[in-house]
């Protein structure tokens, strides 16, 4: 039976578990390729660490090494930063091997040379490990969604931040303790600055957008805002008035225009998102034959990134052609902006009764916080002129009972 060989970057949790999943899944592996699956090499750092890798495993931390290998079919990358990574997959393809990677950063960055190199080359590349983890995100909207205009994706597509979120409410742990736990269980990047101010969920959906719209807003114009002042007092003060704290992305497209931001903000029991708990991830689809898809799954992890990069194995080994990946719904579903522009918030710190014509009152929550109508235009004005110090949006529907009275609010 002929071989695949594959090589695999970086021996951290996601190398490791992909390793692990390509010996304990080698007969799946094998009835679906025809092929059995072999590791041939893998690239590490550390030379003195002790690792549980096969004898007959070339490890080497020289990628040269790996390249003159008389076959390599498969470069796996799970490896952090830009460089040298972008450079090590360049010549990956240029030898002929199709290329796997789990590297966010990286390919936000690099991600549509990478794919135009990889066609020219005739070779493929499987990127589904790189958003929501062990959701099959990438290859539904590349796959199943090609006919479908899409309007509008939304997730929560970073698990450390979802997960400290969850355990600050339900665990009533502080900041700093969830994220150690978060660390401790492998889901946070080496860095989680990038998990927490919101970068990597910036270069996800950045990833999504161009798979979901054909391209991306300009970077500089999307807002991105991590967790870290969201605090256990802000997480106690909604959830009695039964909203929860999400990170979560958006993107859009109005005109001819992509909007995005990836932000805290607070969701009703309404949202497909409110009981999306812990380390899982969520992705809202809206197209226009279909309406509303929304898939979930944990988000990081050993086990679950492994999984979306032994699919994609499969899938560049079967050789899909490489050109379908960003060339879908250019002509994405049109979608009017709603209403008077005006959203639902949570304000920090406004004066009570505080008066202006474009700003209306919902609900006094606290001595310090209060649910008001307005536009963000707004709300940019009052922190700058220092009359309130916080906000965050609630979006989908949410019904509060204010003054024995119900209201409904829908806000997209
Ligand atoms: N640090 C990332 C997260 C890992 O928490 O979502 C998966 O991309």
């Amino acid at each position: 039976m002929s071989v695949i060989k594959v090589a695999i970057l970086g021996f951290g949790t996601v190398g490791e578990g992909v390793y692990k999943t390509i010996q304990s899944h080698e007969d799946e592996l094998t009835g679906v390729l025809g092929k059995k699956v072999e590791v041939a090499a893998v690239l590490i750092k550390n030379k003195k660490k002790t690792r549980d890798i096969n004898e007959g495993v070339l490890i080497t931390t020289d990628f040269a090494e790996i390249l003159n290998l008389p076959q390599l079919d498969v470069v796996v990358e799970a490896i952090v930063g830009k460089e040298p990574t972008f450079t090590f997959l360049k010549q990956a393809i240029q030898r002929g091997c199709h290329i796997i990677t789990a590297n966010k950063e990286m390919f936000a960055y690099y991600g549509s040379e990478l794919l135009e190199l990889a066609e020219n080359h005739n070779v493929s590349v499987g990127y589904e490990a790189t958003v929501a983890g062990g959701i099959p995100v990438i290859q539904t909207l590349r796959q199943l969604l090609n006919v479908n205009r899409v309007r509008q994706v939304q997730g929560i597509l970073n698990g450390t931040s979802n997960f400290i979120l969850t355990e600050m409410r339900e665990g009533k742990q502080s900041f700093a303790a969830a994220l150690r736990l978060a660390q401790e269980k492998g889901y946070a990047e080496v860095d989680p600055t990038n998990d927490v101010e919101g970068f990597d969920a910036f270069y996800k959906t950045m990833i999504l957008s161009r798979i979901a719209f054909g391209e991306e807003p300009k970077w500089h114009d999307v807002e991105r805002k991590g967790i870290t002042t969201i605090t256990s007092e802000l997480i106690e003060v909604t959830e009695k008035l039964g909203l929860r704290f999400k990170h979560i992305a958006s993107i859009s497209r109005i005109g001819n225009q992509i909007n995005a931001s990836v932000r805290p903000v607070l969701v009703g029991k309404f949202h497909p998102f409110y009981h999306v708990e812990g380390v899982e991830n969520a992705v809202n689809v809206q197209s226009d034959i279909v309406g509303s898809i929304t898939l979930q799954g944990p988000g990081a992890g050993m086990f679950p990134t492994a999984s979306a990069v032994i699919e994609d194995l499969v899938f560049v080994c079967q050789n899909q052609p490489p050109n379908k990946n960003y060339n879908k719904t250019t002509a994405a579903c049109e979608q009017k902006e709603k209403g008077n522009g005006k959203g639902l918030w949570f304000i920090q710190g406004l004066v009570k009764n505080y008066l202006s014509p474009s700003l209306t009152w919902v609900e006094q929550t606290s001595e310090d916080t209060a649910i008001i109508q307005a536009t963000q235009k707004e709300l940019e004005q009052l922190i700058s002129q220092k009359k309130a110090s916080g906000y965050f949006q609630i979006i989908g529907e949410y019904k509060i009972l204010s003054n024995n009275k119900e209201a409904n609010f829908a806000v997209i």
